[in-house]
């Protein structure tokens, strides 16, 4: 067993990675179509109220356990409470990485598909549709591009902590930012940037139904990258100075900011072309691929946008192979390269049946009609989540001690006041307001709608 535990090189790498982890297509793709659905600003409002209520709360109580522990999930309930029961917990987590990561990378492949189109022979008009549709059906080309969207994750992970996932979060976001930044002043240029704005700022608290706000808060929790200790496992590599409370802030801060980026990125073209801005899923397949057709310089702006893409995913996937990865290396003694290649590996052939869910296995269908790609996300997002988040909570709430938890979070900051309001909030409201998504999710609580 290795003596000394990986570690995040500087505090400024942690953030990186930790902020790669939660931006992802979850902000860029997912936050906007949702907070155009559900009264735009209204929208933005409950998601950020979510995000200090839940978001926060939980993220700092994933940092205390992975590094007061420093082990992956499983291990870490084991080593902090000599229980059976907890580490169950850390084996939710190890399983939802696993969904995740599976149907994740195959979305991801889409990505790396479509920067290849843009370089090669870039987007036409009135093809989008039918282009994307075919792709679809493909079955072989399915496989093929998820098969190199998770090699690519392979490669990363395999460097290890400070020479892998540190050092390419600090290529990719930064890259990033500029990219975005780029494409936005593109995009708040154009004519359709005032109502583009306002689509998707202008607060409508009329639209902002229970359903809405429901919605906001679950995806408060994705977007976070929360409740299946990713955050936990980043944790675990923290040195013991760096603060936890202003990283996790300046986690938070970032990951919002880049996702009202994407939107006002994405809007104003969107109204300046005339497509539907409510297209949801196929906005960036069919209508934004469309959009390029028609734009002076299409083809560069489609290429970086796709590349800004792939690199908010691929910093997020790695979060998901390293929570599975770490597992076998903490518990089973494996060598990081081992564990890396297999694991990789193993989830690649999870998610060959979401790669089929469009073509050869689209017929197939669980429950509620939908194929097992849908099944998964919806397992997972709305069900595995939010169940580890809840038992998270309430383990940092209630069992562990306030000498165990002032250990991390007082450790090199004076910040009193902040652990008593995140001690009730992780206490009392966070695990509240988890369980009412998980009633209403199971419809348990239908009275809601
Ligand atoms: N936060 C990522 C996104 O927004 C998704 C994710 C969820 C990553 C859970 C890791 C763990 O796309």
């Amino acid at each position: 067993m290795a003596l000394h535990r990986e570690q995040w090189a500087s505090k400024l790498g942690f953030v990186l990675a930790a902020a790669g982890s939660a931006i992802g297509l979850g902000n860029i793709w997912r936050f906007p179509y949702k907070a155009g659905q559900y009264g735009g600003g209204a929208f933005v409002v409950a998601y950020i109220v979510s995000v200090f209520i839940i978001g926060i709360p939980v993220m700092i109580a994933e940092f205390i356990i992975g590094r007061s522990a420093q082990k992956s999930p499983v291990g870490a309930f084991r080593v902090l409470r000599d229980s059976k029961y907890w580490p169950l917990v850390g084996w939710l987590g190890l399983a939802t990485g696993f969904v995740i990561l599976s149907y994740y990378s195959v979305v991801g492949g889409w990505i790396i598909k479509y920067i290849v189109v843009s370089i090669t022979s870039g987007f036409q008009t009135g093809t989008a549709s039918a282009n994307f549709t075919t792709f679809l059906a493909s079955p072989w080309q399915q496989v093929l591009w998820h098969a190199i969207f998770m090699f690519i994750n392979i490669l990363i992970v395999r460097g290890g902590i400070s020479s892998g996932i540190e050092k390419w979060s600090k290529v990719l976001m930064p890259a990033l930012l500029i990219i975005l930044m780029i494409l936005m002043i593109n995009s708040l240029m154009t004519a359709g940037a005032g109502e583009g704005i306002r689509f998707l700022l202008k607060p409508d608290f009329s639209q902002l139904t229970r359903a809405g706000m429901l919605e906001a808060l679950g995806h408060a929790f994705f977007s976070l990258s929360l409740g299946m200790g990713a955050m936990l496992t980043y944790g675990s590599y923290l040195d013991k100075n760096i603060n936890i409370s202003t990283s996790s802030l300046e986690i938070v801060i970032l990951n919002t900011f880049y996702a009202i980026m994407a939107g006002l990125m994405i809007f104003p073209i969107v109204f300046t072309y005339n497509v539907n801005p409510n297209a949801g899923p196929g906005l960036f397949f069919i209508t934004l691929p469309e959009v390029f057709a028609r734009m002076p310089g299409g083809q560069v702006v489609g290429l970086a946008f796709f590349l800004l893409v792939a690199f908010a995913a691929i910093t997020s996937a790695i979060s998901l192979l390293e929570v599975v990865v770490s597992f076998f290396i903490d518990e089973l003694n494996w060598s990081r390269k081992k564990a890396d290649y297999i694991l990789g590996t193993v989830i690649f052939l999870v998610g060959i049946p979401s790669a089929l869910s469009f073509n050869a296995w689209s017929g197939f269908t669980l429950f509620g009609g939908k194929n097992i790609f849908d099944q998964l996300d919806m397992l997972a997002t709305n069900f595995m989540l939010p169940i580890g988040g809840l038992f998270i909570a309430v383990f940092a709430g209630w069992i562990l001690t306030h000498g165990e938890k002032e250990a991390e979070i007082k450790r090199v900051e004076n910040t009193f006041h902040f652990y008593d309001i995140w001690h009730v909030l992780i206490k009392y409201l966070t695990p509240v307001a988890l369980l009412i998504v998980l009633l209403y999710t199971t419809g348990l609580l239908s009275f809601f709608e």
